[in-house]
C-alpha cells in the first residue's frame, strides 16, 4: 500500500537515492532539505514524478505536514562539512530530532533516524556491535556531531519510552557510491576526484589501515527494511559492509580502475585516525535477513562513472 513519506536530508547523498527507491516502491515522497550539503540536481530525477514533492526548510525549526513515515537524515555527514559550523550541527542532530519527533507524535508516523557508527567513538571493541555504549570525547572537535547523534539516540529512545512513539535507529557505518559530495574529504571520494584530475592520490600512514565501505544501494535496502520491520525491532541497529579492505588497496584499485597516471602520496598519519573500523551485523542478518550484496569493484565502478561525468559538467 502507497504511503506518505517524509525523507529529511532527501537532496543529500543517501536521502536522494532512498527517495528514489520510496517513489519507486509507489509512496509519495516528501523530500526536505536545506541545501547546506546536498542540491536539488541530486534529485532531479525524481522531479517529473507527480508523487515527488520537494521543500526547502532546516530541521531545526518546527515542520507540520500529514505523513505515515519520517525517515530523518538531514545532518552533514563529513568531517569538514560538520565542522564548518559546530553549533548548527549540534542544533540538527538534536533540534531536528525533537521537531521531527514532535511531528512523529502529532501525526502518528513512524520514525527512523539515521544514527551513525560515529556514536561508538573511537572503540575498544572491535568489530562494534549495538550494547557497545562508545568511548566518545565530549568536547573535541568531532564531538558537534557524535554527541549530536547520541543525543538525538536518547531523545528517539525516550519519545518510544514516554510517547510510546514507534522509533526505528540505524547506525550507518562507512557508505559510498554515485552523489557523495566531490570535496567532502572521505577517502573513497578523494581518491576518486584525485585520480580523475590526474593528481596524486594521498594516502595518509602507510596505508594498512583498514575500512569497510558499503555501497548505498546496500544501505538504502537495510534503512527500509529497517523501518518496515515489525514495531518490536527499534534498533539500535549497525548497518554497514563488515569486509575490510586496506586503505593501500583501496588507492590501487583506483589506480586501476580509472587508468589514471596518478601516483600514490604518502602523508603521515594524521593523530586520531583509526586502525580499523569494522560492523558486527549480526543483528541486521538475523532481524531484516539483510547483508550486503554489492562488490567493492561494481560500487567504485558505478561511484568512478558518476564523479566522471560530474567533473565533466562542472
Ligand atoms: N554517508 C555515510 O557514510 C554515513 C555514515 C553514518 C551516518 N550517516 C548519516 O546519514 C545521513 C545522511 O548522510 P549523507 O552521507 O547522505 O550526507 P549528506 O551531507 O549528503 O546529506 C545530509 C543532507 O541533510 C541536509 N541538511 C543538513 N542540515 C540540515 C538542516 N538543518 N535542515 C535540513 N536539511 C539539512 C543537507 O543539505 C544534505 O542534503 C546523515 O544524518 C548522516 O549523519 C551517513
Amino acid at each position: 500500500m502507497s504511503k506518505r513519506i517524509l525523507v529529511t536530508g532527501g537532496a543529500g547523498f543517501l536521502g536522494s537515492h532512498l527517495c528514489e527507491r520510496l517513489l519507486a516502491a509507489g509512496n509519495d515522497v516528501l523530500c526536505v532539505d536545506n541545501y547546506f550539503t546536498g542540491t536539488k540536481r541530486n534529485v532531479a530525477a525524481c522531479l517529473d514524478n507527480p508523487r515527488f514533492e520537494l521543500m526547502r526548510h532546516d530541521v531545526t525549526f518546527p515542520l507540520y505536514v500529514e505523513v505515515d513515515e519520517i525517515y530523518n537524515l538531514a545532518c552533514p555527514a563529513s568531517p569538514i562539512h560538520y565542522q564548518h559550523d559546530p553549533v548548527q550541527t549540534t542544533k540538527t542532530s538534536v533540534h531536528g530530532a525533537i521537531n521531527m519527533l514532535g511531528l512523529a507524535k502529532r501525526v502518528k508516523a513512524q520514525i527512523l533516524q539515521a544514527s551513525t557508527s560515529e556514536v561508538y567513538g573511537d572503540p575498544e571493541v572491535h568489530p562494534q556491535v549495538e550494547d557497545y555504549w562508545g568511548n566518545v570525547n565530549p568536547i573535541g572537535i568531532r564531538s558537534c556531531y557524535d554527541e549530536g547523534k547520541r543525543c538525538a539516540e536518547t531523545l528517539f529512545f525516550d519519545y518510544h519510552r514516554q510517547h510510546r512513539l514507534p522509533i526505528k535507529v540505524a547506525r550507518i557505518f562507512n557508505t559510498y557510491g554515485p552523489r557523495m559530495h566531490p570535496n567532502d574529504g572521505r577517502v573513497v571520494s578523494n581518491f576518486v576526484v584525485q585520480a580523475l584530475k590526474g593528481e596524486p592520490l594521498t594516502l595518509f600512514g602507510d596505508g594498512t589501515q583498514t575500512r569497510s565501505f558499503c555501497y548505498v544501494d546496500d544501505l538504502v535496502d537495510g534503512l527500509i527494511r529497517l523501518m518496515d520491520a515489525p514495531a518490536e525491532l527499534t534498533g539500535p541497529l549497525n548497518l554497514g559492509n563488515p569486509n575490510e579492505v586496506s586503505v593501500r588497496e583501496l588507492a590501487e584499485k583506483i589506480v586501476r580502475m580509472t587508468n589514471t597516471r596518478s601516483r600514490i602520496e604518502f602523508r603521515p598519519l594524521p593523530v586520531d585516525d583509526p586502525r580499523q573500523r569494522q560492523p558486527d551485523i549480526a543483528l541486521a542478518r538475523k532481524a531484516l535477513d539483510w547483508a550486503p550484496h554489492i562488490e567493492l569493484d561494481e560500487g567504485l565502478k558505478a561511484t568512478i562513472a558518476y564523479f566522471r561525468e560530474l567533473l565533466e559538467i562542472s
